[in-house]
């Protein structure tokens, strides 16, 4: 009987895994290659049985069963991870004449005069890092800060252009990049469907608010308002795209038929010599790759690509916003190497911006952080490549004097690195009497305090930064933003309302939030949705006294204190104290800390409310000093390591890894070095001296694993 049971269960598991292979070959026939075999009907009723066999038989779950593309996973956050190798940006250029100067330069480094380059599309969209294990996709990673992103693996699934296994002969651990985005038919199709809904909900509150309902005209319309905003049209491809990896529910993001195209494959163990058969390689391994890829080697050729794509460009079914140049040999790359923001084998032509012509209406005055004022241009609303313009940055009083700028005016309007809009120019041709001069406000428009010049700056400033309702308001934003304390469970509607209601005053009142804190505020009421809600933003409060002394630092919010800054400020020091009681003078020690910085930390601390402030943070637990190390592991226990050359994450990263896994940093080799850890670049002297001494030379990658 047992023997017989195996026997079936064995029969089972192979046509489970017979039917999951199945569906990802026809899925990926369909969606990959645009050549199905089987129609969709098929296809549904192979995807069923397989759902049926896994709920019957839940002994053979997988993690990459094509079962998993339907979503359904419901996360409260993401997990934040760190990238492998950073997510480094593109340097980017408008012209030839830098196109060639990027040539000249990489062919003088690398002293040889003719190079081969990979032209490709620079997709519109969202980067994503995917890592596959024996073949299998086990981590989907957002660009995030290009060093930490967000885990979307299961957001991820849902992708039917990624597969969840890689088909054919692929290496046991490699990691691909690539776009994720929304062809412009997909994204036409749900705002079309977006707007019929509207249009629909429109209709019945016109019947409605004309027939004899019951309910209050107040009612009726705050009710016809929430339906309409529900189904407001998304801005533009890109922000739909984004904002779908940020979906907690993945069944949300299955529905929504996201595309991914992949650009770059990190595969350190093979022995393929070029980007672009590391491209095609992709392909064989079941993703897509781009249809828009050539390999040119003159500066001509590479401007023929661009200028045929650029003419081509509305026929494309996806955004695009430029081309990408790359040095397609791989070991050429590796000479070129990398600034700390971008890759010197690469470089992309961006297309001009979009430039479109509307009415200056009026101007208004946002309130930052800072207490800076920033004048905002209100326009009469306009489609600028996909999103519906109504309001541009003016920057500051003397950019609207430079442009010379009139309410009524005509202005020139473009997208600034295609995000936020910019007024560019005033087509003065258009300029009649009605146009009215521009005096820029002497008050603060939200508290009333007179605005104040600052010294060498272009802005004007509120000063009452301790009563000004915005600047608190930006100050709780900031404190809880990423790079800060990652709150990431706190929105900005809420601390608003949190303010209003007179419920938090400052940062460290955040400390004090209970479920009680949140009852009759909108969106939080009785239901346990709303208390779980509640819980859910208390719990992300409590995790952040964990954040290291750095990112506190850096949460204040001191002028001029950014992320580096704070991260120096804090190694120097160790802890807020010692940088409390410092002189300017010590505080010009530090390292790229000049002037101006130095006299904002001492005003920082001059300021009475400021340290009452912060005396109250550290009751709360938050961290003032440096931790002493913790340490990861002893699985470096007595050996000695010289760390040499450039890699991937910085040498300090790698010096303490050692140093928390317990193993020793020293700068030069002796017969007492265990390793030499050899990153690019790195002295021929200083290996043959290796070689001498008889000591282990490993790459990167082998350290990794010696951890692992
Ligand atoms: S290569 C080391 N190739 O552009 C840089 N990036 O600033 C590796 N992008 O957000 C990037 N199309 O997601 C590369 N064909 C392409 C691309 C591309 C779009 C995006 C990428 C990143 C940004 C780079």
């Amino acid at each position: 009987m047992y023997l017989l049971d195996c026997m079936i269960n064995k029969s089972i598991e192979h046509r489970i895994k017979q039917l999951r292979d199945d569906l990802n070959y026809h899925n990926h026939l369909y969606y990959v290659m645009d050549q199905p075999i089987i129609s969709d009907h098929e296809f549904d009723k192979l995807m069923n049985t397989l759902l049926n066999l896994e709920k019957q038989y839940p002994e053979f779950f997988d993690s990459s069963s094509p079962t998993h593309r339907v979503g359904g996973s419901l996360l409260e956050s993401f997990e934040s991870v760190k990238h492998l190798y950073p997510m480094l940006s593109l340097s980017n250029t408008y012209s030839k004449i830098e196109l060639a100067e990027f040539d000249q330069r990489a062919k003088k480094t690398l002293s040889v005069l003719e190079l081969e380059y990979v032209c490709e599309l620079k997709y519109d969209g969202v980067a994503i890092s995917l890592i596959y294990e024996n073949g299998v996709l086990s981590r989907a990673v957002t660009r995030g800060d290009g060093v930490y992103g967000d885990n979307v693996t299961e957001n991820i699934k849902t992708i039917k252009t990624i597969p969840l296994k890689l088909f054919g002969n692929y290496p046991s651990r490699v990691e691909f990049r690539g776009e994720v985005y929304i062809s412009k038919k997909e994204f036409t199709k749900i705002n079309d469907y977006r707007k019929k809904k509207q249009l629909n909900i429109k209709k019945d509150y016109n019947i409605q608010s004309q027939s004899n309902t019951n309910i209050e005209p107040a009612k009726l319309k705050k009710q016809y308002l929430a339906e309409m905003r529900k189904f407001e049209q998304y801005s533009n491809p890109r922000n739909f795209a984004s904002g779908s990896l940020k979906l907690l529910d993945s069944s949300r993001v299955a529905k929504r038929n996201l595309d991914c195209v992949i650009y770059s494959v990190i595969d350190n163990n093979s022995d393929i010599h070029s980007h672009h058969q590391l491209l095609l390689n992709a392909r064989n391994w079941g993703f897509k790759i781009s249809e828009h890829i050539e390999i040119q080697n003159s500066i001509n050729g590479m401007m023929d690509f661009i200028n045929n794509i650029e003419s081509n460009r509305n026929s494309l079914d996806f955004e695009i916003d430029g081309v990408v140049v790359k040095v397609n040999s791989l070991s050429d790359q590796k000479l070129l190497s990398h600034t700390s923001k971008s890759p010197r084998w690469a470089i992309s032509y961006k297309f001009k911006s979009e430039q479109v012509k509307t009415h200056l209406k009026n101007i208004t005055y946002q309130v930052g952080r800072t207490g800076a004022i920033t004048p905002v241009a209100e326009l009469e609303s306009i489609y600028l490549s996909g999103s519906l313009i109504q309001r541009a940055s003016l920057h500051n009083s003397d950019f609207i004097q430079k442009l010379d700028l009139k309410i009524g005016d005509v202005v020139i309007v473009e997208k600034g690195g295609d995000v936020i809009p910019k007024v560019v120019a005033v087509d003065l041709e258009n300029r009649n009497d009605h146009c009215k001069d521009i005096v820029f406000i002497t008050n603060c428009p939200s508290c009333g305090h007179q605005l104040k010049r600052v010294q060498n700056e272009a802005n004007y400033y509120c000063m009452n930064s301790n009563k000004c309702l915005p600047q608190r308001i930006a100050r709780v934003e900031h404190f809880i933003s990423r790079e800060a304390l990652n709150i990431n469970t706190l929105g900005v509607k809420t601390i608003e309302m949190l303010f209003i209601n007179e419920i938090i005053q400052n940062v460290a009142d955040l400390f004090l939030l209970d479920i009680n804190s949140f009852n009759g505020l909108k969106g939080f009421g009785e239901k346990s949705q709303s208390i779980k809600k509640a819980q859910n933003i208390i719990n992300g409060i409590k995790e952040s006294v964990k954040q290291p002394f750095e990112k506190v630092l850096y949460s204040l919010g001191i002028r001029y204190v950014g992320k580096t800054v704070s991260k120096k400020l804090a190694e120097y020091f160790g802890s807020i104290e010692k940088m409390r009681q410092s002189t300017l003078d010590e505080l010009l020690q530090v390292d790229e800390i000049g002037d101006k910085i130095a006299n904002s930390i001492v005003d920082y601390f001059n300021d009475h409310n400021n340290i009452l402030l912060i005396e109250d943070l550290q009751s709360h637990g938050l961290q003032m000093n440096i931790i002493e190390k913790i340490m990861q592991s002893n699985k470096l226990q007595g050996l000695v390591f010289v760390v040499s050359g450039t890699f991937q994450i910085s040498r300090e990263e790698i010096k303490k890894i050692i140093d928390l896994n317990g193993g020793k940093n020293t700068s030069s080799l002796s017969k007492n070095t265990s390793y030499l850890i050899a990153g690019e670049n790195m002295g021929q002297k200083k290996k043959d001296l290796a070689l001498i001494l008889d000591i282990p030379i490993v790459s990167e990658m082998d350290f990794q694993k010696m951890i692992e």
